[in-house]
C-alpha cells in the first residue's frame, strides 16, 4: 500500500467534517450472520466501515447504499478467500496453504495470490481475509491446514509472496493474521493462552509479520488468544508500540472474531464491554469485528471524553487510507469482469501450483508406473471425497450456503475421478473400505480387500476429515483414525502394490501405512485439481519436487518436533519412540537425484550489514528433468542464549536437465544471523557459523563463515 500526501490531506479534511458517529461507524466490521437482520439493517443504513461474508449482488446493493449517506464513504468487503476466493461456489479453490507451502515457490504462490484478487475483486469485494501467518510447530491444533508450515523464514517468506500477489494490481487488501502467537497456545488448544518470552516472539512469531508488513500488507488481524496471559487483543505493547510504532506498519488493524466482546464473555479481563471496548481501542485496534457492543459503547465514551480523540482519528485515517488506497472512492474503481472467475487462465494457475505442491514421502521404485495396469482399484475414504480434499474454509461452510452449495460448480477432480482420466485405458473400480470417524461395518473392509485382489494395483486414499481440522477442532491423537490402519493391512495382505495417497490437513502419524505401502504420497488438502495432479503423478506425467514446510511426528506425544529445536543435554530422544520425526521438515522425493558439490562463501569472513552470496554446484544426476528446492541454513556454534542447530535462511528452486549441473547462488545477509539476547536486544554476536546446503536436512554441505 502506498501513502500519497494528497490522500492523507484529504483524509484530514475528512476528518474534520465527520461526526463522532460517522467515525465509529468506520470502525466497526459488520458481519452478516452474526448481527440481527435490523443491526445489519442498521449499518447498511449508517455506511458501516466493512460488511464481511457478504458476496456478490450484495455487495454491490450495500456499496449504492453507502453513496447515499453523508459522507459518502465507501464500505470495504472483507471475506474469508482462504485458498483461492474460496466462499464462492464456482471460484478457484486451490490446495491449502499448508499444501501449496509443500511448493517451496514463491513465485507462484503470489501467481495464486493474483488469482484470488481477480476472483475477490471480480465479485464485488475487497479484502482477503489472508494468509495466515501462524506458526504450525504444534500440529494438534486445528488450524495448522491454514499455516505455511513450522519454520518463521518459510512462512515470512511465502507470506510476502502471496501479499505481493493479492496487493500488486491494487485489486484487494490482504489481511495476515492472527497477531501473533495463535498457532501455540498451550497445548495445541486453539485459542488458549500461549506462553512465551519476548525473545520467542521476536525470533519466532514476529519475523514473518514484519516481513510481510515490509511486502505492504495493507491489514493485520489480531489473534483471539492471549500471550502469557494478556489478550493479544489488549496488547498495546504489541500492536502499537511493536506493530505500529517500531515496524512501521501504516493499514489498519482488525481483530477477529468477536475479539472485544470476548474479553468480557470469555476471557474475562475485563467487568464491563464498555471497558473492552475502551481498552481494545487503547491498545490499537482500529476495527472491531463484530461485537455489536463496540459501536454505541463507543462512541459514548468518546462523547464522555474516556476515550481520546486522538485513537479515533488515527483508527480511521487508517481504514481510510487503505479505502483511498484500494480506489473505493473512485467511481470508476477497477472492477474486472465476473467472468474472470474459475477462467481457464486462473486454473492453469492452479494446476501448476498443486503439481508442485505434492511430496512423495516414500517410493520403493514402483513410481512412476512403468506400464499402464490394466484393472485398478482406488480403495479409501478420502478416495472421493471432495469435502476432505478440499479442506477448511470453502463454500460449504459459508454461512450462507444453500443445498446447491453442496455440489460444486468447479470442475473438480476427486483422486478417483483423476485415476480415471489419466488411466483411460484401465479399468478402475472403487471402494470406500473405512470410515474416518465413527465405527465401521467388516463387510466395507471385505469389500475394499475383494476389490484389491481383482485388481493389479491399489490407490489407497487416506487421512483426515473437515470433522478433525479448522477452529476449535484440535487432536491430542494424531494416529490415523477409525478403521484406516486395519484397511492398509488389509491392502498390504493381498500383495498387490499398493500407492497410498494422503488426504489430511495436518501431518499424522502414518508410520504404519507407510510400511504397508510401496510408495507415498502427501498431498494435504489439495483443491480442485489435487486428484488429477495426484493420478499424473503416478503416471510419470511430471516430476515430483514438493518438500515438507512441516515434520511429521512418529507418535502424537512427540509433538512438538519441529526442526529447529534448541539443544539439550540428553539428545532429546524418548525411550519408547525412534528418535527424530517420521519425516523432516524439507524432506521430499524425486523421480531423480540430486548431488551437491563446490559450496563455497563470496567470503569467509563478514560483519554486520554484510551481503554474502552462497553459492554450491546441483547436479541431476538422473534420467529425468526436474525441480530441485536448494535449501540453506545456518547454525551459530557458539552463542549466548541457546540458538537451534540448523536453521533455514535460504532457499531456491532450480530447473535442472537429466545430467545437467547448475551453479545455484543463494544471497545470504549477515544480519540474518542475530539472536535476540539476554537483554531483549537483537544483536549479532561474533563467533563461527556453519553455513549448510542441501536438498534436506539428512544431505547438507557445509561452509565455514567467521563473523567479527
Ligand atoms: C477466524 C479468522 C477469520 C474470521 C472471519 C475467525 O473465526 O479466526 O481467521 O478471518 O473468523 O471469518
Amino acid at each position: 500500500m502506498k501513502i500519497l500526501k494528497e490522500t492523507e490531506n484529504k483524509i484530514t479534511e475528512m476528518l474534520a467534517e465527520m461526526t463522532v458517529e460517522e467515525k465509529i461507524g468506520q470502525m466497526q466490521q459488520v458481519s452478516l450472520e452474526s448481527f440481527r437482520p435490523e443491526v445489519f439493517e442498521r449499518f447498511r443504513k449508517l455506511g458501516g466501515g466493512s460488511f464481511l461474508h457478504v458476496l456478490s449482488d450484495e455487495a454491490d446493493k450495500i456499496r449504492a447504499e453507502a453513496a447515499e449517506t453523508r459522507m459518502k464513504i465507501p464500505p470495504i468487503f472483507g471475506i474469508d478467500a482462504i485458498h483461492g476466493h474460496s466462499l464462492l461456489n464456482g471460484a478457484v479453490i486451490f490446495p491449502s496453504q499448508l499444501a501449496v507451502a509443500c511448493s517451496w515457490n514463491p513465485e507462484l504462490i503470489k501467481e495464486m495470490g493474483k488469482v484470488t484478487a481477480r476472483e475477490v475483486n471480480a465479485d464485488g469485494l475487497d479484502w482477503v481475509f489472508s494468509p495466515v501467518l501462524c506458526i504450525g510447530r504444534d500440529t494438534r491444533w486445528g488450524r495448522v491446514d491454514e499455516t505455511f508450515g513450522e519454520d518463521s523464514y518459510l512462512v515470512g517468506e511465502l507470506g510476502a509472496a502471496i501479499v505481493e500477489g493479492y496487493e500488486e494490481d491494487g485489486l484487494v487488501a490482504a489481511c495476515v493474521k492472527h497477531y501473533l502467537g495463535y498457532g501455540e497456545a498451550t497445548g495445541g488448544r486453539d485459542s488458549y493462552d500461549t506462553e512465551a518470552s519476548m525473545r520467542k516472539i521476536r525470533e519466532v512469531f514476529l519475523p514473518p509479520f514484519k516481513r510481510a508488513v515490509e511486502a505492504g500488507a495493507s491489514t493485520v488481524m489480531t489473534a483471539y488468544g492471549s500471550i502469557s496471559g494478556t489478550p493479544l487483543t489488549v496488547h498495546r505493547k504489541l500492536l502499537r508500540e511493536v506493530l505500529k510504532e517500531e515496524l512501521g506498519f501504516e493499514g489498519f488493524v482488525v481483530t477477529d472474531w468477536y475479539n472485544v466482546g470476548s474479553l468480557r464473555t470469555k476471557q474475562m479481563a475485563v467487568e464491563s464491554y464498555g471497558d473492552g471496548v475502551r481498552l481494545a481501542i487503547e491498545a490499537g485496534n482500529d476495527m472491531s469485528m463484530n461485537s455489536f457492543q463496540f459501536y454505541d459503547s463507543a462512541i459514548r465514551q468518546v462523547k464522555e471524553g474516556k476515550i481520546p480523540m486522538e485513537y479515533i482519528d488515527d483508527a480511521v485515517r487508517r481504514i481510510l487510507r487503505v479505502k483511498f488506497a484500494l480506489g473505493l472512492f473512485d467511481e470508476n474503481k477497477k472492477r474486472l469482469p465476473r467472468s474472470v472467475i474459475g477462467s481457464a487462465e486462473h486454473i492453469a494457475v492452479n494446476h501448476k501450483l498443486t503439481r508442485e505442491s505434492l511430496v512423495l514421502l516414500e517410493n520403493n521404485g514402483i513410481l512412476p508406473l512403468k506400464e499402464t495396469p490394466k484393472k485398478i482399484a482406488v480403495i479409501g475414504p478420502n478416495a472421493d471425497n471432495i469435502r476432505a480434499q478440499y479442506g477448511d474454509w470453502t463454500f460449504f461452510s459459508h454461512p450462507n450456503a444453500s443445498p446447491e452449495d453442496c455440489k460444486p460448480k468447479s470442475d473438480y477432480y476427486t483422486i478417483l475421478r483423476g485415476i480415471k482420466t489419466v488411466f483411460a485405458d484401465s479399468e478402475v473400480v472403487y471402494a470406500k473400505g473405512c470410515n474416518i470417524m465413527g465405527e465401521t461395518e467388516k463387510s466395507m473392509l471385505t469389500e475394499a480387500e475383494a476389490l484389491a485382489e481383482s485388481a493389479d494395483i491399489v490407490i489407497a486414499v487416506i487421512g483426515d476429515c473437515l470433522a478433525q481440522n479448522g477452529e476449535g477442532k484440535d487432536r491430542a491423537n494424531l494416529e490415523l483414525s477409525g478403521a484406516q490402519n486395519e484397511l492398509m493391512r488389509r491392502l498390504k495382505k493381498t500383495g498387490k502394490p499398493v500407492i497410498t495417497v494422503l488426504v489430511n490437513g495436518k501431518p499424522l502419524c502414518i508410520g504404519e501405512a507407510a510400511k504397508n505401502s510401496d510408495a507415498v504420497i502427501e498431498m494435504f488438502n489439495g483443491g480442485d485439481l489435487g486428484g488429477l495432479c495426484a493420478a499424473e503423478l503416478i503416471a510419470g506425467r511430471f516430476n515430483p519436487s514438493g518438500k515438507l514446510p512441516i515434520s511429521f511426528p512418529r507418535a502424537s506425544a512427540q509433538i512438538p518436533c519441529y526442526y529447529n529445536q534448541y539443544n539439550g543435554w540428553h539428545g532429546g530422544k524418548y525411550m519408547d519412540v525412534a528418535e527424530g520425526s517420521l519425516y523432516d521438515f524439507g524432506y521430499g522425493l524425486s523421480f531423480t537425484n540430486y548431488e551437491y558439490s563446490d559450496i563455497t562463501l563470496s567470503s569467509d569472513t563478514a560483519r554486520s550489514g554484510d551481503m554474502l552470496t552462497v553459492s554450491v554446484d546441483v547436479t541431476n544426476t538422473g534420467d529425468m528433468d526436474g525441480y530441485e528446492t536448494v535449501q540453506m541454513y545456518y547454525n551459530d556454534r557458539f552463542s549466548s542464549v541457546l540458538t537451534p542447530t540448523r536453521q533455514l535462511c535460504g532457499f531456491r528452486k532450480v530447473f535442472i536437465r537429466a545430467g545437467e549441473t547448475v551453479r545455484v547462488e543463494l544471497p545470504l545477509a549477515v544480519d540474518a544471523f542475530s539472536l535476540v539476547n539476554i537483554d531483549e536486544k537483537t544483536v549479532l554476536e561474533a563467533g563461527i557459523f556453519d553455513i549448510m546446503v542441501g536438498g534436506h536436512l539428512g544431505a547438507l554441505k557445509t561452509a565455514e563463515l567467521s563473523v567479527v
